[in-house]
């Protein structure tokens, strides 16, 4: 199994280009179930997650050519209507298929997704808001059976769940009728794929706002899109340049998509600046602990809690750490505290103390975003040697992130 080595004391220094939005990446393959010609998608990040997506379209016989950054998708020889649990449980966002294959084909057998290391991860707000839309829901061993083409419908979400809104706003936007989503998620994610399915041929205004409408259509076309950068790529990058003392450009970032992150950096103590698509972070001679609570788009991202929980460690002071999107969420508090951080963690709060220095330890990996808690612990380190095991965790969401990290500056090796 590969493992990442890690040495610390190097800070992270120079310009990096992030990736096209895993997060995107994802909901607009799905999206191109509901399209009727070829579609084309630019700025596709080569990640482990969307391979495993690539696989499941191609298994429902999508005709799927993926070469550099740019994956054309043919979905006129889709014939299964499937997504089967031994894909499904690998990655979640395969659920993201029910939305449009009962906007195109008005039926889907779909695996349940099951849980993850950050949670259960129900779908209940998906299934629901399906219900409301006239579709007919039964589970039967551990697949949802959908069936009916979707009548449109007003629909309030229990929770601004960003798959939920996003299978909702698939499913809708082949619909019979107008369709009004309320308390709907935000994300820069939601307005790329809205922004997608209106290049389709879709009727979708309001995304990013909390009333998205949508007046369904007969037929989607083919189109061309480019993903929106990674947000999370980006602020996990800017946070290792602070943590090590060093200086770090993010190329082409949206800074509007990172609003909280941003200032929450700056009441650390770090100098942050933001220049059109560019976004400066600097280390300066004193970081200190912030409070920090996860919430919804445009609150502090759930994605870059444990990368922040990582600076938080060597920051003067306490910092608290509430995660309020996620019920299980700190499986990288254990690890860091392999490594030397003082974190007492109580229910969905973390306090965390911040200590001299860190020390290298072997530690494992758990989920995507601990893992790369675990990588900035490590280029912290003033001594000893990281070692990472578990890394396909990371693979998922960042392309050889320890390429780039060693570009940077950083003593950073994968090792088979
Ligand atoms: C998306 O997951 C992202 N994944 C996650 O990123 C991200 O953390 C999350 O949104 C929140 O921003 C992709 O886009 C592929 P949710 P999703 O539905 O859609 C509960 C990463 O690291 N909930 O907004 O699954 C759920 O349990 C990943 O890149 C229900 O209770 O997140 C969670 O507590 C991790 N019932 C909360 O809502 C439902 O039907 C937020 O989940 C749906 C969700």
């Amino acid at each position: 199994m590969d493992r990442i080595i890690v040495r610390g004391g190097n800070p992270i220094t120079g310009s990096v280009q992030v990736r096209g939005a895993k997060n995107s990446t994802l909901p607009l393959m799905a999206a191109t179930l509901l399209a009727e010609d070829t579609c084309v998608l630019h700025n596709v990040p080569c990640l482990h997650d969307v391979f495993a997506m690539d696989k499941i379209l191609s298994e429902m016989g999508m005709a799927i050519d993926f070469t550099g950054r740019s994956m054309t998708l043919g979905p006129n020889s889709v014939t299964s209507h499937e997504a089967p649990y031994e894909l499904v449980r690998k990655m979640r966002a395969s659920f993201f298929v029910l939305g449009p294959l009962l906007g195109r084909f008005g039926q889907a057998r779909v695996s349940l997704p099951g849980g993850c290391a950050i949670g259960t991860r129900p779908v209940d707000i998906h299934l629901k808001g399906l219900e409301s839309l006239g579709v007919n829901i039964r589970i039967d061993d551990g697949y949802v059976v959908a069936e009916g083409r979707p009548v449109g419908a007003d629909i309030a979400l229990d929770f601004p769940s960003v798959g939920a809104t996003e299978n909702l706003m698939m499913a809708a936007s082949r619909a019979k009728g107008v369709t009004r989503l309320t308390n709907v998620a935000r994300e820069p994610e939601i307005a790329d794929l809205a922004s997608f399915l209106n290049s389709l041929g879709a009727q979708i205004s309001g995304a990013g706002t909390d009333l998205i409408t949508i007046l369904g259509v007969d037929e989607l076309g083919g189109t061309e899109h480019t993903v929106i950068p990674d947000r999370i790529e980006a602020g996990t990058f800017l946070i290792a340049g602070i943590a090590t003392g060093g200086e770090v450009t993010v190329l082409n970032a949206t800074a509007e998509h990172l609003p909280n992150f941003v200032e929450k950096l700056r009441e650390m103590g770090a100098e942050v600046e933001v220049h059109g698509s560019k976004i400066r972070a600097a280390a300066t001679n004193g970081l200190k602990g912030v409070d920090v609570s996860t919430q919804p788009y445009p609150g502090f991202p759930t994605d870059l809690q444990a990368q922040i929980m990582a600076l938080a460690c060597v920051a003067e002071g306490a910092t608290i750490i509430k995660e309020n999107v996620f019920e299980n969420r700190f499986m990288q508090v254990a690890e860091l505290t392999r490594m030397g951080a003082n974190i007492e963690v109580d229910g969905n709060a973390a306090v965390v103390r911040g200590v001299p220095k860190l020390s290298g330890a072997p530690v494992m990996a758990s989920d995507l975003r601990a893992s790369a808690a675990l990588i900035i612990a490590g280029l912290t380190a003033s001594d000893g040697e990281t070692s990472i095991s578990r890394i396909y965790h990371i693979d998922r969401g960042y392309e050889r992130i320890e390429e780039r990290l060693a570009s940077l500056g950083g003593d950073i090796r994968r090792e088979p």
